[in-house]
């Protein structure tokens, strides 16, 4: 049978250091689950096959990966049933053949690059280790496994922290948590794996002392960049883990003609896109599947989600979900663009306007103070101050339509289903329930009395 690479990923663990209800690989980092970035970088170096270990939680992460490529393996938990990362492996024992290069790496590490993984495996393949281990050498190795050489170099073995003498806590090489094996090296050694340590789990790390004790070959390779390793196991490592994945998306739009004035406070998921000259503001949050035109300035707190926001947008202070915004249009501040909502080239939606599934025509404005919701309006309207799209009436919602190029008057309420037609005028603070044709004046209140003295008369 022909040999694959084979990549395990282990995603079981409890998690306890996060105290949280969500499994541990299941916190977004940038938008995106700290399993996800170990899941996309196995797909990217093409491994022939994904298994993900899942157990704590195990429904939620399956869940969370349905439509990826990768198959599952369930690590039995429970009381007096072995626990840890040896155990973890072991459950995927049959998803790999004797000839495979079985790469392991821990759910919890986001931020190995791409190629950080690729050289790693041509560095195996090219050695013909039966085992390696990828390490790295940072200046505070608290919480992770030390790595043990020999005075030639030749790695003998990886000791956890909780059973570290005072000399091996000393040393500064440490077990990034990413291996690759021989599929026969792995098999033979994993069987053996006990639980005399201090947490009595089976420790993955130990098939390295047991392979050299086999006289197999192990290798090191040592990353230059310690960042890369971090691990996910408190809210503080995800915190850190976080800015770095941001300071990396941010210097990336900036590399591509993005400027930002304060990346460290500006908030931008993977996965985004951005055009040249666009500025972002301190405060600017960017969500979800996000994109974002040339010459677009986005102000203050401005947050989008899962939006397309055409060139040259003005954007200030205000809240855009799932919508799409077309070209020169300004926004804010303190707008609302709820889901469901496009607005046309040019339009201007100003303070306090809420737009809620409705389709605004080019260069239509509404200023001040407004509700369109379940509205189609043509290009050219006037939307005064005040104006109300009353689409509900307790029960049902209904759609309001306003033609090209009419005016409605400030304070004005449409009560839906009505039609307001082309150039027509509402007078304001008109309650407009019946349908207005094109070019007509509706002017809907009580006319105007004024009474002579009456105020002199009723103090008298
Ligand atoms: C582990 C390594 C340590 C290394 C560090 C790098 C061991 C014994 N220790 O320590 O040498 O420096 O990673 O980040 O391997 N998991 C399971 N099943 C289990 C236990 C854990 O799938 O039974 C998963 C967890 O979900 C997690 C990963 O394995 O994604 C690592 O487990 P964790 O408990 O975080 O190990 P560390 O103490 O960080
Ligand atoms: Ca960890």
């Amino acid at each position: 049978m022909e040999s694959l690479k084979v990549s395990i990923i282990l995603a079981a663990g409890e998690g306890t250091r996060m105290k949280s209800k969500l499994p541990k690989v299941l916190h977004p980092v940038a938008g995106k689950s700290v399993l996800s970035y170990v899941v996309d970088n196995c797909i990217a170096n093409e491994m022939g096959k994904n298994v993900v270990i899942v157990g704590h939680k195990a429904e939620k992460v399956r869940e969370a990966f349905e439509d990826w490529d990768v198959i599952f393996r369930e690590q039995p938990v429970g009381p007096g049933i072995p626990y840890g990362t040896g155990f973890a492996v072991k459950s995927a024992m049959d998803e790999f053949c004797d000839e495979d290069l079985v790469l392991i790496l821990t759910g919890d590490t986001p931020l190995f690059q791409k190629e950080t993984i690729g050289n790693f495996l041509n560095y195996v393949e090219e050695k013909d280790f039966d085992g390696c281990v990828l390490t790295a050498i940072v200046n505070n190795p608290f919480g992770y496994g030390r790595i043990i050489r020999k005075e030639n170099s030749q790695i003998v073995g990886i000791v956890e922290e909780k059973d570290a003498s005072d000399k091996e806590k000393a040393i500064t090489e440490v077990n990034t948590g990413v291996f690759a094996f021989k599929g026969s090296a792995l098999r033979n050694t994993l069987d053996r794996l006990e639980t005399n340590n201090s947490q009595k789990e089976l420790y993955l790390t130990d098939v390295v002392k047991l392979l050299v004790s086999d006289g197999k070959s192990v290798g090191g390779y040592i990353i230059g960049n310690e960042e890369e390793m971090l691990g996910i196991n408190s809210r503080i490592q995800l915190c850190r883990c976080e800015e770095v994945m941001r300071r990396r998306i941010n210097e990336k739009h900036m590399e591509n003609g993005v400027t930002f004035l304060d990346p460290a406070s500006t908030v931008v998921d993977a996965g985004v896109e951005i055009g040249r000259d666009s500025v972002l503001y301190p405060g600017v949050i960017l969500q979800g599947n996000t994109i974002i035109g040339e010459d677009v300035t986005l102000i203050g707190s401005t947050r989008i989600f899962n939006s397309k926001i055409g060139n040259g947008c003005v954007i200030d202070n205000s809240c855009i979900e799932q919508s799409v915004v077309e070209n020169e249009v300004t926004i804010g501040p303190y707008a609302h663009l709820r889901p469901n909502s496009q607005l046309m080239d040019g339009v201007h939606i100003g303070n306090f306007v809420e737009v809620k599934n409705s389709i605004v025509g080019e260069k239509t404005k509404a200023g001040h103070l407004a509700y369109i919701g379940d509205g189609d309006v043509g290009s050219g309207v006037n939307i005064g101050c005040g104006v109300i799209f009353a689409n509900y009436n307790g029960h049902k919602k209904f759609r309001t339509v306003v033609e090209e190029g009419a005016f409605i008057g400030s304070n004005s309420n449409l009560v839906a289903p009505v039609k307001v037609g082309k150039d027509a005028y509402i007078a304001a603070g008109s309650t407009i329930t019946k349908d207005v044709s094109e070019g007509e004046l509706s002017v809907e209140r009580s006319q105007q009395k004024n009474i002579p003295g009456w105020t002199s008369r009723k103090n008298g």
